[in-house]
């Protein structure tokens, strides 16, 4: 099992020197460094050890499509990994499960890997884990519509992020994580057989506190991780707890 983790900078740093500096104090083995679009070329030229992501994606390689970034552009650039239906991106700009399953076809045609992100929110979760279940079966089973799992397995990662835990300090449990964990990998298996069961991150105030326990939980192969992937220091605790 290879451990995997994502630094997700969101929109952020500032400029590219203070991207520069920070991609430099966060260069290593198992990571995956995510900055915005503006940023991706020089991250990539400083990077030795770390691979090079996207927050997202669009779903054709050219045309006329003001603001939008083709699956294409991203791999010329030298891009493995794209995040796809982060939940800030189906909150603020309307993602849809259409959308994010039109985005995951084309980043797997162009052979980039996809962080497919899931996860319910606040309200969802108070009506018990079953419902919660339930959610995200649907987000997995509509963001996967006519994907050949099979054939693009190992370029498939499933990161459950709860709505709840992003951004607010509130970690899911060391349970609530391994009881999804186990869930999403479950469905995984019953739908495509066991040979095509995908990684799964966790991803929702990882913090270098919740770090360790994260590691230690049942079917999580790493994490995605938001805020504290923008302080250098605690980014590094963060990875050795994931050392195996
Ligand atoms: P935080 O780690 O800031 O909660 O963000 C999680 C996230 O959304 C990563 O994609």
């Amino acid at each position: 099992m290879n451990k995997i983790i994502v630094a997700n900078w969101k929109m952020n740093p500032m400029s590219i020197e203070e991207a520069a500096e920070l991609a430099r104090g966060t260069d290593m083995k198992k990571v995956v460094i995510v900055p915005p679009f503006p940023f991706l070329s020089r991250v990539k030229d400083v990077l030795k050890h770390a691979k090079l992501g996207a927050q997202d994606v669009f779903w054709t390689d050219s045309g006329a499509y003001t603001g939008e970034v083709s699956p294409m552009m991203l791999v010329k650039l030298g891009v493995k990994f794209v995040i796809v239906g982060h939940s800030e991106r189906r909150n603020y700009f309307h993602e849809t499960d259409e959308t994010v399953n039109k985005k995951i076809h084309a980043a797997l045609t162009a052979k980039l890997s996809v962080i497919f992100c899931v996860g319910e929110n606040k309200d969802v979760r108070k009506k018990g884990i079953r419902h919660a279940e339930e959610f995200i079966r649907h987000e997995l089973q509509r963001g996967l519509e006519s994907v050949a799992v099979p054939r693009h397995a190992k370029s498939i990662i499933v990161a459950y992020e709860p709505i709840w835990a992003i951004g607010t300090g509130d970690t899911a449990t060391p349970n609530d994580i391994e009881t999804m964990a186990m869930f999403i990998k479950e469905w995984f298996r019953k739908t495509f057989g066991a040979q095509n069961v995908p990684d799964v991150l966790y991803g929702g105030s990882v913090s270098g506190g919740s770090a360790h326990a994260i590691a230690k939980c049942g079917g999580i192969d790493g994490v995605l991780v938001g805020g504290a992937s923008l302080r250098a220091e605690e980014f590094k605790t963060i990875v050795q707890n994931f050392k195996v």
